[in-house]
């Protein structure tokens, strides 16, 4: 029996060019592979917590405030801090009921009141209460915020950050980031099955093409290369693969 950490990337269930705006068809997709997972007991899924990104929801209103996740980037304006985070809980509101009418028992946890970073940057995260829920049955679900930033106001912390600490804290068996390509590609387009070293990639790599204050697919790379468990990062249509214990996409190991 394992368990998953699962991101849902913002622009895979959002429309990341259009602010606030859902893709409504690929979260009704995601929430269809995670209920049907849950439900098969062949998947071997027993716990499971999703995060998931900003989109069109958290990015739009953080570039809005020129917010991002450096201590440069923080604001002391609690009306830009209540913005950022009212979009994503509005964002995270969408992905619990979508999980909810699949009777998949969805709870929200809110970065902003259970995390912080100190004076370096560095994330602190509180997973006693996402252990907790766990045991009780539940799948919490988290999701890109601001928090807390010793000496730089507020910050944005990304979806991806949360799954490295999630994935260290709970000793997570599986990691997978679900995201708009089929997995990191190369200069050809083709998904590289695995990556060893940010060096194996670093040519292929480049910024995100929409609004992402957060890094896109190098910062995600970079994360992922220090956690234990290897990680997956695939397309929509792999996610039912993925939660049915196989490693579609890319490997990060
Ligand atoms: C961003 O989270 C959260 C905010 C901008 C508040 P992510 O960086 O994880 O979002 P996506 O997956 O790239 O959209």
């Amino acid at each position: 029996m394992s368990r998953t950490i699962l991101k849902l990337g913002g622009s895979v269930i959002t429309d990341k060019d259009r602010a606030e705006t859902l893709d409504g068809d690929a979260l009704e997709s995601a929430a269809d592979a995670v209920a049907a997972a849950l439900a098969d007991e062949a998947s071997g899924l027993e716990d499971l917590v999703i995060v998931h990104g900003g989109g069109s929801f958290g990015h739009h209103a953080a570039s809005a405030h020129g917010v991002g996740t450096s201590a440069e980037s923080g604001t002391r304006d609690a009306g830009a801090v209540l913005d950022i985070h009212g979009a994503m809980t509005t964002l995270n509101r969408f992905v619990l009921d979508r999980l909810l009418e699949r009777d998949v028992p969805a709870v929200p946890v809110h970065p902003l009141s259970a995390a912080h970073r100190d004076g370096t940057g560095e994330l602190t995260l509180a997973t006693g209460q996402v252990e907790t829920m766990l045991g009780e049955g539940f799948v919490p679900v988290l999701h890109g915020d601001m928090v807390a930033h010793a000496g730089a106001g507020s910050t944005v912390v990304s979806g991806d950050e949360l799954v490295a600490e999630l994935a260290r804290d709970l000793e997570a068996d599986r990691v997978g980031l679900c995201s708009t390509v089929p997995g990191v590609l190369d200069d050809g387009d083709e998904v590289i099955d695995r990556i060893a070293s940010y060096g194996d990639v670093e040519e292929f790599l480049g910024g995100s093409d929409a609004t992402d204050v957060t890094g896109g697919m190098a910062a995600k790379v970079r994360a992922l290369l220090d956690l234990e468990p290897s990680a997956s990062i695939f397309g929509l249509e792999a996610l039912e693969s993925f939660l049915a214990g196989e490693q579609p996409g890319t490997t990060i190991e």
